[in-house]
């Protein structure tokens, strides 16, 4: 292979988004590369975030229905730039909550355990939030976790096999919420079988997007997925703690959900006060309470970004960035020593790659002291997850030499091997 840095400047002249680059706000002699944990601050969303300061500013209480983006309508107006993304229409998706409560909402309402028909369906691999609210509500059922929790098993601990998902969509599962991409390894898993396969044993299907949305591309509504939800921080650069979001099929659009607030109403209904929940005809009846719009604002901006580039040449470069990257790593000498976990074929591997290392925390403190960020996850991993709207080739190339350097010098020795909260 070329491991030349002038091939990798060849790589950024030939990329159609290298111009997106410039909407971000990259620092100097930084390579950052941890956008699937918390990606960066576009100029687009800080304006919108200015923008909506300056309408609190001047329109106080009437910045609700008059200003640049009224309010009252905000979360409803977003969802028409969240569809795309995941592949459904505008009234299929709401911008609200976080993945947590959206999963607790969402379990609330399709949850509905019978005699026969009790268990919920997960992985020993999944985000610890999702089977923690998994857990509460067969406890609010009072099912024990002995017989409602299933949870499929990962061979190598990192992925799992499509075999043993199918295996374990048994008569007495009611619902199965899985990852679409696995949150360490990266794994990327076939939404459309797996829901096919769930539909015909009469299993709903709910999927955790965190990792997906903003990356790869979805079709959730034509692969009849039940529902799933999501957080904007991540891929969609929507800044820490930015609002998450959540779709729920057509079909399902009569259910009540399971837990109500007046933002679910129906908005021509909600300022009549009414003890009656009258509920919104759409994915809007899943909203609680009012919507954290400080948190919401930065999604006006970097959705834009979305919608003028499409997500099938975001999903092309990633692919390129990560297919660059694994490639780098296994050629050179001085980075052989770690175990690249993530799958190689194309349609399993989300926008990350993981490294695996006995000496991961060290090496990730040594790649930030170099000026690149990785993202550590204990005990031994590192991700990277070069990102399709502001990384470059040329950052992977970098990175991957600075890996080199730390790995031949052995310059991580010299950290402590204590970790931090974060790494
Ligand atoms: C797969 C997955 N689910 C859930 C979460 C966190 O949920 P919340 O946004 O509610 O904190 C994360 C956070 O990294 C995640 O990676």
């Amino acid at each position: 292979m070329n491991t030349s840095v002038s091939y990798a400047s060849q790589l950024d002249e030939n990329d159609p988004l290298a111009s997106l680059r410039s909407a971000f706000y990259l620092q100097k002699d930084v390579i950052y590369l941890d956008g699937n944990s918390l990606g960066l601050l576009s100029k687009p969303a800080e304006q919108a975030v200015l923008q909506m300061v300056e309408d609190w500013k001047t329109h106080g209480i009437d910045g609700w229905t008059d200003g640049t983006y009224p309010w009252f309508t905000l979360s409803e107006t977003l969802s028409e730039k969240m569809a795309p993304l995941v592949g459904a229409s505008a009234d299929e998706v709401i911008v609200t909550g976080s993945t947590t409560t959206n999963l607790h909402q969402l379990l609330a309402t399709f949850y509905q355990p019978s005699s026969k028909r009790f268990a919920i369906l997960s992985e020993e691999l999944s985000f610890p939030t999702d089977l923690y609210a998994i857990q509460s509500h067969l406890d609010l059922h009072a099912i024990s976790h002995e017989d409602g929790l299933r949870l499929i098993e990962s061979k190598n601990g990192h992925r799992l096999d499509e075999e043993d998902i199918l295996a374990a969509l048994t008569d007495d599962v009611a619902v199965v919420i899985l990852s679409s991409v696995l949150y360490r390894s990266g794994q990327l898993l076939n939404i459309k079988e797996i829901t096919k396969a769930a539909h015909e044993k009469g299993i709903l299907v709910g999927f955790d997007l965190c990792h997906s949305i903003g990356s790869v591309p979805h079709q959730l509504h034509d692969w009849n997925v039940d529902f799933a939800f999501w957080c904007t921080y991540k891929h969609l650069n929507g800044g820490p703690g930015s609002v998450g979001g959540l779709f729920v099929h057509s079909k399902h659009h009569k259910r009540l959900p399971g837990l109500r607030g007046w933002f679910g109403s129906d908005k021509q209904k909600q300022f009549d006060m009414s003890s009656t929940f009258s509920k919104s005809s759409h994915a809007g009846a899943y909203q609680l309470g009012t919507p954290h719009l400080l948190s919401m604002a930065p999604l006006i901006g970097s959705l834009d970004l979305f919608a003028d580039v499409g997500m099938d040449a975001v999903r092309k470069k990633s692919l390129q960035l990560t297919t660059y990257l694994r490639d780098l790593i296994e050629h050179l000498p001085e980075t052989q020593a770690f175990t690249i976990c993530t799958p190689y074929e194309d349609e399993q591997r989300g926008g990350h790659l993981l490294l695996e290392h006995p000496e991961a925390a060290r090496i990730c403190k040594a790649l930030k002291d170099h000026g690149v960020i990785p993202d550590f996850r204990s005990p031994n991993g590192i991700r990277i997850a070069p990102v399709a709207l502001y990384n470059s080739f040329t950052d992977v190339h970098q990175c991957v030499q600075v890996l080199a350097d730390c790995m031949k010098n052995k310059t991580y020795l010299q950290y402590e091997n204590k970790r931090g909260v974060i790494a």
